[in-house]
């Protein structure tokens, strides 16, 4: 955990160092980037309403920024046009707004260095606390955080990534959850609440618990209405879920990603089994929940947030963004232009809802993530959303077209949207939107 100091009951100042440290991984010793020399970063645990003075001094031999992924502050501080130069510091000040109690997470978005960076280690979760976590159904729940994030190693250092890393994401061969592989969580409680965060370039988890159905209670942007029970859930990089699970039996249950093909073209880049044909997905254990003993049943709140539900017909505008595949992954688009961050792709106005249509015309999932403005979706491929929540990522599949109600609150400025592949995000599949009043 991140220490902060109180130097006033609503302030909290905290100080990130980005750093290289020799690290134990899997029972090797590597060079990673760290954040204060954790891997992943540590978690820096606020609450609604705080005012936050967050520090970043960059200790690498190279520039970096940070970017605080999913809080709702203003693109005038959470800028991913910054650059912290080696040897700078920059100090990020803003106030958690009410409603965000949740599960985000922060790391680098220097262009054309986002995907070696978070591979190398640069990532850590913030995790917002507000009055909904008084819930008495929440508050006895065992409350644990698992940061999913993978990589390879090549001798002491992250694997460099190769021209195919660079078409479909860097997969890491190490999948772990907190920087281990496999930890074994001991149960205290009859409930379990698990924050889930993907971390990763360009894994995607479908996560499932032997014996159990998972309760969603929590997306990217916060709370649900109420629990959905769920047999798995899909995080695609970016995305964030916290389920509740209800543990009675005494036993050993196994988290798993029950793996999903994310890619259309995975043929002849490095994926292939024998015979030419694309590897279906296996199952992978990432943890396992060990039960000592049976437990009296918790029940699930029944109620939850409010998630207000955004009306399709009080939408100003309605835009379409194509996302796009150069020949062989050698640039990625958005409605046919990679990134330039001296131009401005969408203009809105404060205070007005648009409809966003967000087409992949690719071969690849891509999950799609905007900054500051967090978003409801509307319809995938046509199909009305099963329920309201509050999103900032959202995952794309090829052919498809999602719909999102997209109001643009709060914050005049210019920020940007990107698929969350790091690799297509550093390669160009990001444009800027700016909002005026
Ligand atoms: Cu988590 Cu612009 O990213
Ligand atoms: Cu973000
Ligand atoms: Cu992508």
């Amino acid at each position: 955990m991140l220490p902060t100091h109180q130097p006033r009951p609503d302030v909290v100042q905290a100080w990130l160092v980005a750093r290289d440290v020799a690290a134990s991984v899997a029972g090797t010793r590597a060079i990673l980037k760290t954040y204060n020399g954790s891997f992943p970063g540590p978690v820096l645990r606020l609450h609604e309403g705080d005012r936050v003075q967050l520090a970043l001094t960059n200790q690498l031999a190279e520039p970096t920024n940070l970017h605080l992924h999913g809080l709702r502050v203003s693109a005038s501080i959470d800028d991913p046009f910054l650059s912290v130069a080696p040897g700078k510091s920059v100090v990020y000040e803003f106030t958690v707004p009410p409603g965000s109690a949740g599960t985000h997470w922060y790391h680098p978005h220097l262009h054309e260095r986002v995907a070696r960076q978070l591979f190398a280690g640069l990532a850590g979760p913030i995790v917002v606390t507000g009055a909904i976590d008084e819930l008495p159904e929440l508050k006895v729940a065992d409350d644990r955080l698992l940061v999913l994030k993978d990589l390879s190693l090549a001798g002491d250092r992250p694997a460099p990534h190769t021209a195919a890393d660079w078409v479909l994401g860097k997969e890491g061969d190490l999948v772990l959850v907190n920087g281990v592989v496999g930890p074994v969580l001991p149960a205290t409680r009859s409930l379990l609440r698990l924050r889930l965060l993907n971390a990763s370039n360009a894994r995607y988890y479908r996560l499932a618990l032997d014996d159990h159905p998972l309760h969603l209670i929590a997306t990217d942007g916060g709370f649900l209405d109420r629990p959905v029970e769920m047999a798995e859930v899909l995080l695609a990089p970016g995305e964030r879920a916290e389920v509740l699970i209800q543990l009675e039996r005494a036993g050993t249950f196994d988290l798993v990603d029950l793996g999903y093909a994310r890619s259309r073209m995975a043929m002849g880049m490095g994926r292939m089994g024998a015979g030419g044909r694309e590897r279906t997905p296996r199952s992978t254990r990432l943890a396992t929940i060990a039960v000592p003993t049976a437990f009296s049943s918790a029940a699930l709140p029944a109620m939850l947030g409010k998630v207000s539900v955004l009306s399709p017909d009080q939408a100003r505008s309605t835009r379409r963004l194509v996302l796009g595949e150069g020949m062989m992954g050698a640039w990625f688009s958005i409605n046919g232009r990679p990134f330039d961050p001296r131009r401005v792709d969408l203009r809105g106005r404060l205070g007005t809802l648009e409809i966003w249509d967000v087409e992949n015309r690719g071969r690849m999932d891509h999950p799609f993530h905007l900054h500051t403005y967090p978003f409801q979706i509307l319809s995938r491929g046509g199909t009305p959303e099963p329920f309201a929540a509050w999103k900032d990522v959202v995952n794309v599949r090829p052919g498809e077209i999602v719909r999102l109600a997209v109001p643009l609150r709060d914050f005049t400025g210019r920020t940007v949207y990107h698929c969350h592949i790091a690799e297509h995000e550093d390669r160009g599949m990001m444009g800027v939107l700016e909002v005026s009043a």
